[in-house]
Formats: structure tokens, sequence, C-alpha cells
């Protein structure tokens, strides 16, 4: 009987448990038995893995996180880790792997692949929705579910106060959620790291709004945005960088308050969402993806289509190369944030 291994690796999202739930409910059907690897790149590296089956992956379509762990490992800056996940995949008997992933976990996959070590199908995750190749990665639907509600919670407390509060959401290199939500949360300035804005070009759009009459105001603040005349003070290199390099963010809003508050006089608070706008419950279109990625993913392994990844383009399924997804990263869209600036201040 042939075995599929999956694993999940980087950061986890809601929906993962979703995807791991299809592919053995699919594999099972096709004649497959699956083989679980426990935290991403790290279970091949040291054997870590069991088998999933129907009982194993119960119960579990409606929990965030992933039921198999994750981790950041990067074993391609390592020889010895590269012998040892090829020792493991041989000796395992997997056939093929399907790899649940962002950018990095997606990336590890490809060189791996390239270098005949394994055959991989590949199913893209994050919640900064900023993998090319497909429209949507899932988890984001979640997260910007998550940081409207918050928005929303926030908006009454300002509006009570007559404050302006800073809203700092996660997205590093791409202000996906930032806009989304601060477009449904009706957000009065929208900062991402694609639209470089200047610190007084934002003080000067909340005067002019609280001239209109209004008292407070809601900043949605993507961690990565870049804003002149401001450092993004916690991705300096001096900060603790994952096994990818990439910089640890969070903190901008704080900087980005004080600055308010000194140029405009308004009283500013901040409140950054980070690691709640990964967590807990998928909203249901996430399931769904995941559910139709874990199946279209299956049925990649049984057409001998590896190299490949899953991809949502409109509202079908559909298959691009994992390089084309990892070329470039899919960043906002100026007409996208020309819509935000309607009702920006
Ligand atoms: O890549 C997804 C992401 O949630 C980013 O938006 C964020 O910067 C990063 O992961 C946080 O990672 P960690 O969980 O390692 O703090």
């Amino acid at each position: 009987m042939k075995k599929i291994g999956i694993l999940t690796g980087g950061a986890d999202c809601p929906g993962l448990n979703s995807v791991i739930r299809a592919v053995v409910r699919k594999a099972m059907l096709e004649g497959y038995v699956v083989t679980g690897i426990k935290n991403g790149w790290s279970g091949l590296i040291e054997n870590d893995m069991r088998i999933l089956d129907l009982k194993a992956t119960s119960g579990i379509l409606d929990k965030g996180g992933t039921i198999l762990g994750t981790s950041r490992i990067n074993p391609l800056k390592d020889p010895p880790k590269v012998k040892a996940i090829k020792e493991n995949y041989k000796r395992s008997g997997i056939d093929a792997l399907i790899a649940v992933g962002g950018e990095d976990t997606l990336r590890v996959a490809l060189g791996l692949y390239r270098d005949k070590i394994i055959r991989v199908v590949g199913v893209p995750k994050s919640i900064d929705n900023a993998l090319s190749g497909t429209d949507y990665a899932f988890g984001f639907d979640t997260a910007v579910n998550i940081a409207t509600e918050c928005i929303d919670r926030l908006h009454t407390t300002a509006e009570s106060h007559h404050r302006i509060i800073v809203i700092e959401v996660m997205g590093r290199y791409t202000g996906w959620i930032a806009l989304e939500a601060g477009i449904a949360g009706g957000a009065d300035i929208i900062l991402i790291p694609e639209m470089p804005m200047n610190i007084n070009d934002i003080c000067v759009a909340l005067k002019n709004r609280h001239k209109r009459g209004k008292t407070f105001s809601i900043v949605v603040v993507a961690e990565g945005a870049k804003i002149d005349g401001l450092d993004n003070e916690r991705a300096k290199d001096k900060e603790p960088r994952d096994d990818f390099g990439q910089p640890r963010f969070g903190g901008i809003s704080e900087a980005i308050a004080r600055k308010i508050e000194e140029q405009t006089g308004y009283e500013t608070r901040v409140s950054v969402l980070g690691h709640i706008q990964r967590g807990g419950t998928p909203v249901a279109y996430d399931r769904v993806i995941g559910t139709r990625f874990g199946v279209r993913a299956v049925e990649l392994v049984k057409e001998n289509k590896f190299g490949k990844m899953v991809s949502l383009r409109g509202n079908r399924v559909r298959v691009v190369d994992i390089a084309e997804a990892v070329k470039t990263r899919k960043t906002v869209d100026p007409w996208f944030y020309d819509i935000a600036k309607v009702f920006s201040a």
C-alpha cells in the first residue's frame, strides 16, 4: 500500500486541521496510508511521525492550530539536516509528501524536490495571504474576521473617550490583513508596507478629520508598515531572526502613537493584536478552502504531479508550480488601496 506523508510548517493558522482531515479521508478512499510528520521539517529530521487514521483526525475540523505541530526550521541551511531528511524519508516508506505551509516552507519543499530527495505537493497557508500563484491562502479570512471584530470593539471605546487608537495587525511585508480588516472595520487611516506614508501627513489628516467635528479616530497599521520619519523599531538587524532570517516585527504602533500625540495633542492609545489573529476557530470559508485543497492535493499525488501547489483562482481550485508561488510576494494592488483612501481621515 502506498504511503503519503503530510507536514505543516512555519506559522500556524486556522484551517490547517481541515487540510489534514481532508488529506486523510481522501487518501484512505484512494487506498493510501497517511503518515503525519510532527513539527514541520523537524519531524523528518528527527524521524518523528505517526500514522494518521480516521480516529486521529476526527473532531478536529473546528480546531485552530495544527494537530501535527509546526516549526520554523530551514534544513537547506544545514547539510546534515538534509541528509537526515533523505534517510528518514526513505526509511519511512513515504512515496509522496504533502507540505502545508507558506513561502518559507514551500521554498524548502521546492529545494528538496529539485534535489530529488522528496516528491512533493504544496498546499498554501498564510494569514498574510502573501503567496503568489494563488488568489487565496487559507487562514487569511479568519485573521481578517478576528481583526475586524477587534477594530469594532476598539471603535466604540475610542468614540466614548474621544481618543485615537492605533491598532497593529500582522503583515510583515504585505498589508492584506490591515487593508481588508481596516476597510471592513471603517478605519480612518490604513498603513501598509506597500504604501509608505509620512508621519506628518498622517497627523495632518487626523487634524483635518477632527476639524470636521470628529473627536476620535481609528488608525490600522500592518506590523511591517514603512512610515517616513519613523523606524520600524523592532525590525532592525539586532532583533531576533528565525531560521529563515525573518525579523520579529511588532511595536511600530507605539512609535506612531507617540508622534501623533506629540504633533496633534490628541490622546492616543495602542492595541497590538498579535497572535490573537492566528489562534482559535477557523471561519467556515477557511475550513471549506482547506478541505478543497486537501482533497485536490491527494489527487495530484495520485496523478503523479509533483513540484506543484494547489491554488485558488477565482472560485476554482487549480494547480501551479511551487516555483511560481515562491518567486515573488503577492503584494496589495494599488487599486485596492485606493478604495481605502476614499475613506481616509
Ligand atoms: O507569517 C505569518 C505571521 O503571522 C506574520 O504575519 C508574523 O509577522 C509572523 O508570522 C509572526 O511569527 P511568530 O509566530 O514566529 O511570532
